[in-house]
């Protein structure tokens, strides 16, 4: 564990630690505020991510943006990260050993960031990060506490574009989030 940027960052500029290095373009460090107060977790770089090296830039990402917008969060006052920081091949879910090697990394960003509210988009931050008992249906929407960070768990933005009836529950939850943001201060 690092206990400042640079070095984090410098640690991971040649990363092999599993095969998606093998295809990567760039890595997906993660970008945003390193001192914001709520953190957003995906899953991991798309086409348009590993082209650029910037997290939620492509469609999802748009969409997310579109609600950070209707809801007054200012997309550079909060950090956003992944489990995996290379792309996986065609999207698919980053495999077990994958999550494994890379989540020390994510680790050490949150430790870095402080956040008081992490925001883990989809199944896979959410049972990477929270344990593989949760399931995102159930889980989606309601606070879980741990070692004092708050959770909301909510659908990834990709699965909107999929089925536009979660982007309700999208919302919601990130005005839950953004309620307790306010509460804070
Ligand atoms: N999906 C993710 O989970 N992360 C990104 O950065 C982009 C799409």
């Amino acid at each position: 564990m690092y206990d400042n940027w640079e070095e984090l960052e410098q640690s991971i500029v040649n990363c092999q630690k599993c095969k998606l290095c093998q295809n990567r373009n760039h890595i997906v460090f993660g970008i945003g505020n390193k001192n914001a107060d709520i953190m957003l977790i995906g899953e991991g770089p798309g086409a348009d991510e590993d082209k650029q090296g910037i997290p939620f830039v492509g469609k999802a990402g748009q969409l997310m943006n579109k609600a950070f917008e209707a809801l007054g969060i200012d997309r550079g006052s909060v950090y956003i990260a992944n489990i995996v920081k290379c792309r996986p091949p065609a999207n698919r879910v980053p495999e077990a050993d994958e999550a494994e090697a890379c989540l020390n990394y994510l680790r050490n960003q949150v430790i870095l960031v402080k956040p008081k509210i992490i925001v883990l988009l989809g199944s896979t931050a959410l049972k990477n990060i929270l344990g593989k008992e949760y399931g995102i249906t159930s889980a989606r929407g309601k606070w879980i506490e741990r070692k004092g960070i708050l959770y909301m768990p909510t659908w990834h933005p990709a699965a909107l574009l999929r089925d536009e009836t979660k982007k309700i529950e999208f919302w919601k939850d990130l005005k839950l989030v953004i309620e307790k943001y306010h509460s804070f201060s």
